[in-house]
């Protein structure tokens, strides 16, 4: 075909796996999902994510491999070359203004994770009680500089990685580190079950209160499904795009869901018999993991080295998912705008850094500048770092699923999807008929059904 350039791809099929898990396991896991389950009260809500999560996600993850597979662009490309000269690429646009507000945020806690790593080299938590260790978190997320310093360290190993290029740059790391981290998640959470206190927060996690299940709670589920995949954006599109036709696209969407979801169920175990045990609030907030850990730690043999370890890993695990969604701003200037992917990388990373030092910010000097939000049917009012959050996770995302699992469900012609997920039938592609009527009527309904519930329309 003359009108496809050469385009970068992934080389093996574990370096498929490795990369789109990569880019769903992060920071969502392991800092965000715990938080928000404490905000939310536990078990009944981690049950409505995991029904999120297989009603809605794998759905829309596999239309987004289809999409990507097929169109063989970027995001924004991709809806273009597949239905041309129609509005459908303006979910390509808003995955893009996603991604912009997503990585500044993400940035930033992902910042907290390289100073905190450092923190633990130095020994610096060991002696600290509990209390001491919550009081630092909250002071250093409200200075003006040191934040900023290592979000702007971070941001820029980002932009490194992804100047290095598809292959090279994402294949290689996300290989070797992400079993690492399994690893120490699992020695973490046996110390944390085995803390005098920690039963308390094992009944958290498994015995479900539905009346504390709120509209919030189910929106708030609703996005961290799409935020923990990486979905709803474009970043498995783009993706998708560079996977070989060989590949079972199916099999892959499972295997990164059961991955994901595995993990963040384990962060849960670390982090929730802790907080019992060391009377923190469930409820605290975005510091939650930063609050707990340390004292698990320090309650460990050989404390500060796992310490440094699992921050360490936790910023890896932060960067392979990063790379993904910078790869997404640059894949769409590079290829829809020509733009060189050198420059476009460059100014998409400043600009998006300067939006997260304002995040950073207000957390502390700007902690007075708030936004009107509409959430749970009624207006409230959040902070910056809050609303560039929930303003992408809870809207832009599942907006831009519901569009995209009705593209590959109504818009594509059946064959054609049926020809991607059987690799032009070599494949049997069992499943199939579920697969298209997930896209067609599960997950589309499964999305308005949360939102109408969040805005108090139907009630359970
Ligand atoms: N899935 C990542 C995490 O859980 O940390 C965050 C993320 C990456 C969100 C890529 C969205 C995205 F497109």
């Amino acid at each position: 075909m003359a009108d496809v350039q050469k385009r970068d791809g992934f080389a093996t099929k574990f370096g498929v796996i490795a990369a789109a898990a990569g880019s769903a396991i992060g920071l969502g896991n392991i800092w965000k999902f715990p938080y928000i389950t404490g905000e939310n009260g536990g078990a009944a809500f981690i049950l409505v994510y995991l029904g999120c999560i297989a009603l809605i996600g794998v759905p829309v993850m596999l239309s987004e491999f289809v999409i990507g597979r097929r169109g063989q662009k970027d995001a924004a490309g991709s809806f273009r070359r597949l239905a041309p000269g129609t509005p459908w690429f303006l979910t390509g646009w808003m995955g893009i203004a996603a991604a912009f507000m997503i990585l500044a945020f993400y940035g930033v806690v992902a910042g907290w994770t390289l100073h905190y790593t450092f923190m633990a080299i130095g020994g610096n938590f060991e002696s600290m009680d509990p209390a001491a260790v919550g009081n630092y978190f909250g002071s250093f997320i409200s200075t003006d500089f040191l934040p900023i310093f290592w979000q702007g360290i971070f941001m820029t190993l980002t932009a490194g990685i992804v100047l290095a290029g598809v292959k090279n740059g994402i294949e290689k790391y996300s290989k070797i580190l992400m079993p690492l981290l399994l690893g120490l998640l699992v020695i973490l959470a046996i110390r944390s079950m085995t803390l005098p206190g920690a039963g308390a927060g094992i009944d958290f996690l498994l015995k479900p209160d539905f009346s504390k299940l709120t509209g919030k709670a189910v929106l708030d589920a609703l996005g961290h499904a799409f935020f923990s995949l990486s979905l709803g954006m474009g970043t498995m599109i783009t993706y998708g795009s560079y996977i070989n036709k060989k590949e079972n696209l199916g099999t892959t969407a499972i295997q990164v869901t059961l991955a994901d979801t595995g993990i963040a169920l384990l962060a849960g175990l670390a982090i929730f018999p802790a907080v019992f045990a060391f009377n923190v609030t469930p409820s605290a907030g975005p510091g939650l993991v930063f609050v707990t850990l340390p004292s698990v730690f320090n309650q460990m043999f050989g404390g500060p080295i796992f310490a440094t370890m699992f921050f360490a890993l936790l910023a890896v695990a932060a960067l392979t998912s990063s790379i993904s969604i910078l790869e997404v701003v640059v894949a769409y200037f590079s290829e829809e705008k020509g733009m060189d992917r050198k420059k476009a990388t460059i100014i998409v990373t400043i600009l998006i850094t300067v939006i997260g030092m304002l995040a950073s910010l207000s957390m502390g000097r700007t902690s007075d500048i708030m936004f009107p939000f509409f959430s749970s049917g009624e207006w409230i009012r959040v902070g910056f770092f809050d609303l560039l959050d929930k303003f992408s996770a809870n809207f832009l995302l599942p907006i831009g699923g519901l569009f995209i699992s009705l593209f590959v469900g109504w818009k594509m012609k059946a064959a054609d999807v049926r020809d991607e997920v059987s690799n032009g039938g070599t494949l049997r592609a069992m499943f199939f008929w579920v697969f298209i009527w997930a896209a067609r009527i599960i997950a589309p309904v499964g999305i308005i059904i949360v939102f109408l519930y969040n805005l108090g329309i139907i009630q359970p």
